[in-house]
């Protein structure tokens, strides 16, 4: 498919004197809800909070680039939380009705209770609640659990990709205890933060002997393992497909001892596939980024730190949407950017790297996931 040309959208164009703007195309449809060139809804919004993390995974922030010398972006390059807001009306106007608050660490961005409270506000044009979700690694959760949970959110999701202290600590990179990411999803659970979910990456020679552990451990407790493809985001991580753990083989390993069973998607566009266990006693997730594309129903549009708008997580560019916030223009007026890009979206990377492989992944320019917001 050729690529179709998106007009550059300059934010001076919107301080036009005159003739007023044309008619947002957002007003020229009841509902807002649009679609994109392959056909695919806006559902999803993930925007990241802050480009900061206090671990340093190392398939996402290795420590060699984000060393003390990196260049975090300052504070005032930051949406601040009204701007973060706006936008997220705007996006719920064309059909956002869940959104997930990442990073980098949300957690480490101050009172984000008080975002998660304006956002939690926000009603989707029937009138129905948000689903007000966020990932986190775990760290601050014990700590900040409730008043996220008064704030209004909704659930979380927790990051943990081994038991064994040693190779925890070889994924992360950090120095933090197991036990202290097991007592968050505890208390996380406890204030009413569910269903929880956790996420555990595997990378081939680093935590893959933990496959089992973590199944045979999350078994039998209220939380969803979800089994992650390690994946070629972002430009740092010196992704290598032999690397990959391809979910076929975590299904085949995790059944020889844990007999299991596929189960239809919750939603379209789930990222994980959902298989259950054969004796009726929990379910685990295996989100096949790499060998089992998802791009033909994706459904999600991120907003990275600065306000930039992603249309896919290997984008090489996003759209300024900041600058039209901190320009004179109108809600109709940034609505209808928005609408703009996403129905010339027709972003399909991971199904194209599926075709090329590690060609796309090595030439491809592609932001890092905790800019861009996992
Ligand atoms: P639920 O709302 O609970 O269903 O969560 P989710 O499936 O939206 O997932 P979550 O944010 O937990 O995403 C899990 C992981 O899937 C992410 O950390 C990424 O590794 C991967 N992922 C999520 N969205 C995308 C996507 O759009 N493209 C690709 N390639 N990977 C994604
Ligand atoms: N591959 C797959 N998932 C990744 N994440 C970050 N980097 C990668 C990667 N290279 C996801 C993980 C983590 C979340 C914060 O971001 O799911 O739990
Ligand atoms: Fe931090 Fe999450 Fe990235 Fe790990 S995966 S470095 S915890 S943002
Ligand atoms: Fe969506 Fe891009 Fe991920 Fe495909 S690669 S699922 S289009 S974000």
């Amino acid at each position: 498919m050729t690529k179709k040309v998106i007009p550059l959208i300059d934010s001076r164009s919107f301080l036009r004197p005159s003739p007023p703007p044309a008619l947002p195309s957002i007003l020229e449809t009841p509902t807002g809800l649009i679609a994109d060139e392959l056909g695919r809804p806006l559902h999803d919004l993930r925007i990241s909070v802050t480009d900061r993390c206090n671990f340093r995974c190392v398939y996402c922030m290795p420590r060699a680039v984000f060393d003390k010398d990196y260049a975090f972006l300052p504070h005032t390059a930051l949406l601040s939380f009204e701007e973060i807001t706006r936008l997220a009306s705007l996006f719920i106007a064309h059909g956002v009705h869940k959104i997930r608050l990442t990073g980098g660490e949300p957690l480490l961005r101050k009172h984000i209770e008080t975002l998660i409270a304006m956002l939690s506000a926000l009603k989707t044009p029937d009138g129905k609640e948000l689903d007000l979700t966020l990932t986190t690694n775990g760290s601050l959760l014990a700590k900040k659990a409730q008043a996220l949970k008064d704030a209004g959110l909704k659930r979380v999701t927790v990051s943990l990709d081994a038991l064994d202290e040693n190779i925890f600590q070889r994924m992360n990179d950090a120095d933090f205890p197991v036990a202290e990411v097991l007592h968050g999803l505890e208390v996380a659970h406890q204030v009413g933060l569910g269903p929880i979910k956790v996420n555990m990456v595997v990378k081939r020679g680093v935590n893959d002997q933990e496959i089992l552990p973590m199944a045979r451990y999350f078994k039998n407790t209220p939380y969803i393992l979800r089994f992650i493809e390690y994946m070629d985001v972002g430009a740092s991580n010196g992704w290598k497909m032999d690397e990959v753990v391809p979910s076929a083989e975590v299904a085949r390993l995790i059944q020889t001892e844990l007999p299991m069973h596929p189960v239809a998607a919750n939603y379209l566009g789930e990222t994980a596939q959902r298989w259950r266990y054969a004796d009726g006693v929990g379910e685990v997730g295996l989100i096949s980024s790499v060998t089992q594309a998802f791009c033909h129903d994706c459904s999600r549009a991120r907003l990275s730190t600065e306000g930039k708008l992603y249309t896919c997580l290997f984008a090489s560019a996003g759209h300024d949407l900041r600058a039209l916030l901190r320009s004179e223009c109108s809600d109709p007026e940034i609505s209808s950017v928005i609408g703009q890009l996403w129905r010339a979206r027709d972003d399909r990377y991971s199904e194209l790297r599926t075709q090329h492989t590690e060609g796309l992944a090595a030439t491809r320019k592609k932001v890092e996931m905790s800019y861009i917001g996992g």
